[in-house]
């Protein structure tokens, strides 16, 4: 990228020109090629007929760029986060556009039971482990094979104690752009030995654009009747709660930031929104959830054959480390929408099971579909 490009849009002395990316490209592919632990990361670029564009690196498997149109045709970065292997390091405790494995969100005192076994993992959240462990899928160099203009196989294979879980788990995730403005997501897995898994995608989305400010003005509609109430380490009791009466009622379309600071007692646990919410009775065909930005009309409908979808509003954002277009990551200027099996279910007999035994393929596909309105 040219020096004036980069001046234009961050106004400011750029410190770092990997990262700076101007609003409607993708960023610089050199700030993706590294060696980790042997392996090289690079920057994968995925395009359909109407000029969408999807970037993605195999480090973490991340989807590190998305760029769609807005209501006037503009091309907006609706992926936020970092825009370079380094960045993304630094800012290794807030998962950003990665693939999480062996287990999405949490489990409840970094242990669990299988079979009659106790098996102990790395707690890395106080008490609990998130995101699988200390050294998750995010931050692994998975294996890539473009396979066309329009999809990227990922594989990793996690080693049978990786991370305290048993098992080889041989894991494949297929990203694919469709001419319709969809990026699907295709996960699969096999173990050798029993095993849970709960496998998602970490994106942080804004529909204004990265680095375009505030989320708490994007509309959100979440087709989910209930949601699994957390303790104050965001364990779930054990219950699932209606959602009537509450703040996390958003079966009508509803602004993020309307009810956000309302003195419930779980938002306060989760410092705002993230929480699992249970979805009503779907398929892949109806979205359950849909997000609107405000400023650029941009729609993302999410569809999924998982149970769950945990709504995060970035309430752990600081402004500690760089996005693309060399502007920092403050609070709440991006959220998640994580589609999985419920937090703690190994621990969690009544939630749906995410064993996996031997013989046995996992397999889920979720898919983020766009459009301006
Ligand atoms: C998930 C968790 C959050 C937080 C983010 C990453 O959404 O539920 O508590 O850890 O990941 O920062």
């Amino acid at each position: 990228m040219s020096l004036s490009a980069c001046n234009q849009t961050t106004n400011k002395q750029s410190t770092n020109m990997t990262d700076s990316t101007t609003v409607g490209q993708l960023p610089a592919a050199s700030g993706f090629e590294k060696t980790i632990d042997g392996k090289q990361t690079k920057l994968y670029i995925l395009k359909n007929t109407k000029g969408v564009q999807l970037a993605i690196t195999n480090y973490g498997g991340r989807m590190v760029s998305l760029l769609v149109p807005d209501k006037a045709g503009k091309m907006i970065d609706v992926v936020a986060g970092p825009g370079s292997v380094e960045n993304y390091e630094a800012a290794k405790g807030n998962y950003y556009g990665a693939l999480i494995g062996r287990y999405g969100n949490r489990i409840g005192g970094a242990k669990f039971t299988l079979e009659g076994k106790e098996y102990k993992l790395p707690a890395n959240n106080g008490p609990n482990t998130l995101h699988g462990g200390k050294e998750g899928f995010d931050i692994k160099v998975w294996d890539a094979k473009q396979v066309d203009d329009h999809t990227l196989e990922l594989s990793y294979v996690s080693a049978d104690d990786e991370q305290g879980f048993p098992g080889t788990l041989k894991t494949t995730v297929t990203y694919k752009l469709t001419d319709d403005n969809a990026v699907e997501i295709y996960y699969a897995a096999t173990t050798d030995k029993t095993t849970v898994v709960n496998l998602t995608s970490h994106t942080y989305y804004n529909l204004n654009g990265n680095g375009s400010g505030s989320i708490l003005k994007h509309t959100l509609q979440l087709d989910a009747d209930g949601f699994t109430p957390v303790d104050k380490t965001l364990i779930p009791t054990g219950k699932i709660d209606k959602v009537e009466n509450t703040p996390f009622d958003f079966r009508k379309p509803s602004t993020i930031g309307s009810r956000i600071a309302e003195g419930d007692e779980q938002l306060k646990f989760g410092q705002g929104y993230d929480h699992n919410f249970v979805l009503n009775k779907h398929d892949l065909k109806t979205p359950i959830a849909t997000v609107q930005g405000d400023n650029t009309g941009i729609v993302m409908e999410i569809f999924t054959e998982e149970p769950g979808i945990q709504f995060y509003s970035g309430n752990f954002m600081k402004g500690e480390f760089k996005f693309k277009g060399d502007i920092k990551d403050d609070n709440r200027t991006a959220l998640a929408l994580e589609t999985q099996h419920f937090p703690d279910s190994p621990n969690k007999p009544a939630f749906p099971s995410t064993t996996l035994k031997p013989g046995q393929t996992y397999k889920t596909t979720t898919i983020y579909k766009f459009s301006a309105k």
